[in-house]
């Protein structure tokens, strides 16, 4: 698995941060895929949200974005696939405990909420911080197992 490996993905209301935060990651030396879309036409985030999250678990790449107008659509969708963890983040903090704490592999950011230079800060954060392990695997193991068994989801 090459660490220094991203894979994104935006609807039309993200593709524009998509590619300033792509351009970005390149320029820093990262490894960048996009599973598009590629423009200002209107399409459907799920269908970027599932081709982003399969080729991720497929292709074992380590991290992927997703971003939209708002976040919340893309997060939504990709966390209906097993082993995804996405997580919204519109500031450092979050992104930062985003990994520590929940080991997400997936960062969601919504372009009508966040600015650039800020998205990069987040960005940055979800990229240098790794997951803690320890107490907090047990908690993703309880949420594997809810993926695995939705009757297990009940309280
Ligand atoms: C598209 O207009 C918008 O609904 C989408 O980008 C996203 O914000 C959905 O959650």
């Amino acid at each position: 698995m090459d660490p220094k490996r991203i894979i994104i993905g935006s609807d039309h209301g993200g593709w524009e941060l998509k590619d300033f935060l792509g351009r970005r990651l390149s320029a820093k030396g990262w490894s960048v895929e996009d599973v598009g879309c590629e423009g200002p036409t209107s399409v459907d985030y799920p269908d970027y949200a599932i081709r982003l999250c399969h080729r991720l678990k497929q292709e074992e790449i380590p991290r992927g974005m997703l971003i939209c107008g708002t976040g919340i659509g893309m997060c939504i969708a990709a966390n209906k696939v097993p082993g995804i963890r996405a997580a919204l983040c519109q500031e450092a903090y979050s992104a930062q405990m985003a990994r520590a704490h929940n080991d997400a592999n997936v960062l969601c950011f919504g372009a009508r909420v966040i600015g650039p230079e800020l998205a990069w800060s987040v960005l940055s954060a979800f990229l240098d911080t790794e997951f803690e392990q320890g107490r907090h695997q047990q908690r993703l193991s309880k949420i594997a197992v809810m993926e695995n068994d939705r009757d297990l989801a009940k309280p």
